[in-house]
């Protein structure tokens, strides 16, 4: 099957960007990167990447004094790559439409919360003093809002009433791990067909037979 060619953004840690190297290295995903960018010089993502002789380069925003100049730049990078599919993993700039429109349909983003509930910034935090008894993370394709384009897929987790935001962002974190590099696989088979705002993923079976209860529940059959 033919590999679809992607480049990450990163900004931080890079923890989803080497769950999406894992899968790539144990044949699990049909995916190439062809570029790793990242904003921030010092991204330990940058010697994740480095580690598994990946392309790396630095876009710095502070060197742009327009976001458009910014955006222009890593366009030039990532065309010059060949890039078809841009993955934002832990990218903590927001695209101008110049960039959207260059990449229309093709940029995905992972965001640790349950869209809509939560966009932004501190999202586990924020959901913690809500008090909300689930948890999770969406990835979805990006639009020109933040954290607003069609959903492909999301993952619940429980709050605990003992959690701290790192607690619940490290359960969050194990999905995201687990759905990021699956959505890119279903782009990579083509499987994805945006209707609207709705993302339908072709050919999954689905099932109500795995509800989620807080507080758990026995159901008792008769
Ligand atoms: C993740 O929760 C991601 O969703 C968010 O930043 C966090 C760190 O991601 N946007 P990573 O370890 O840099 O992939």
């Amino acid at each position: 099957m033919k590999k679809v060619k992607i480049g990450v953004l990163v900004s931080g840690s890079g923890s989803n960007l080497q769950s999406i190297i894992d899968q790539i290295e144990q044949g699990r995903l049909q995916a190439e990167i062809k570029v790793v960018i990242s904003n921030n010089p010092n991204a330990y993502a940058l010697e994740r990447a480095s580690r598994h002789h990946l392309a790396v380069q630095v876009v710095n925003h502070l060197d742009f004094r327009q976001r458009e100049d910014f955006d222009r730049q890593m366009i030039e990078v990532l065309m010059a790559c060949d890039v078809e599919l841009v993955v934002l993993a832990g990218f903590m700039r927001v695209l101008t439409p110049l960039f959207l429109h260059s990449f229309s349909r093709r940029v995905l983003n992972i965001h640790p919360a349950l869209l809509p509930a939560f966009p932004g910034l501190h999202v586990q935090q924020q959901a913690l003093e809500y008090g909300v008894k689930f948890a999770g993370c969406t990835v979805h394709f990006v639009d020109d809002g933040v954290d607003t384009g069609p959903i492909i897929i999301q993952a619940v987790v429980p709050v605990f009433d003992d959690d701290t935001e790192d607690t619940l962002a490290a359960r969050i974190l194990r999905e995201e791990h687990r759905i990021y590099p699956q959505a890119i696989q279903f782009y990579a088979e083509g499987r994805l067909e945006v209707q609207g705002r709705k993302v339908v993923v072709a050919d999954v079976r689905q099932s109500d037979d795995k509800a989620s209860y807080n507080p758990p529940v026995v159901i008792f059959t008769t």
